[in-house]
């Protein structure tokens, strides 16, 4: 479902990886570890189509261009990418999902009862770069935007980072009850966070090794 075939990745002269081998079977949950400024989100971001290989081949789905590829998963990116719309607006996206789902996804990230709080609710404006919310509050948008796009394939850079450990641990439950039989990509600095996958990696200097191999070497 994901391939990286010999993926090299450069911004502006600086390498980031050389010729990256990967393979992501359909259904498969896959964890990255791996020091600060390794290249974990750039990787994540290359599986999500928003760059390209600098060289390699890289195919999510059956996808090779980026903005096809950008149709076919859902992504948390460390850094929460909210838009000037309401609450509401952000989730859906432009797509016309029934009210029930986002009810429902706004749940499962743990957003109910703040969206209560609100005289607003879901329709609460959220203005430029998301003025007053906390990065928690956040976060957790940016997950039930990511629950509601329903594609087959969940990226996620430290979903939870923002969190206090109340709130990771239930929306990690949530995401491991909606993401049956989905494929996942999960980025973390939390290897506890990665119970049960099929397999981790550590990135390092730009290869991506067993973590368990890793952890032997130490
Ligand atoms: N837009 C960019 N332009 C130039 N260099 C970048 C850019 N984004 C990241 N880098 C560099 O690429 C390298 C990999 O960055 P990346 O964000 O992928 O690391 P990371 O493993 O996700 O780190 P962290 O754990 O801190 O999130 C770093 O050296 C970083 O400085
Ligand atoms: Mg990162």
């Amino acid at each position: 479902m994901i391939e990286l075939k010999n993926v090299s990745f450069e911004y502006e002269n600086r390498i980031v990886f050389e010729n990256l081998n990967l393979l992501v079977s359909k259904g498969e949950k896959i964890g990255i570890v791996g020091e600060s400024g390794c290249g974990k989100s750039t990787l994540l971001k290359l599986i999500a189509g928003l760059y390209k290989p600098s060289s390699g081949t890289l195919t999510v789905d059956g996808e090779t261009e980026p903005e096809l590829i950008s149709r076919k998963v859902s992504v948390v990116m460390q850094t929460s990418m909210l838009l000037p719309l309401t609450i509401y607006e952000n989730i859906t996206m432009g797509h016309k999902y029934p009210l029930e789902r986002v009810e429902e996804v706004c749940r499962m990230a743990n957003l109910s009862d703040w969206v209560a709080t609100l005289p607003e609710g879901l329709d609460t404006y959220l203005g430029d770069r998301a003025d007053g919310l906390s990065g928690g509050q956040a976060q957790r948008i940016s997950i039930a935007r990511a629950l509601c796009k329903e594609a087959d394939i969940l990226l996620m850079d430290e979903p939870t980072s923002a969190l206090d450990r109340e709130n990771a641990e239930s929306i990690l439950e949530a995401l491991e009850r909606s993401t049956k039989g989905k494929t996942v990509v999960h980025v973390t600095h939390r290897p506890e966070h990665l119970r049960g996958y099929d397999r981790v990696y550590r990135m390092e200097a730009g290869v991506l090794r067993s973590f368990a191999d890793a952890q032997d070497d130490k």
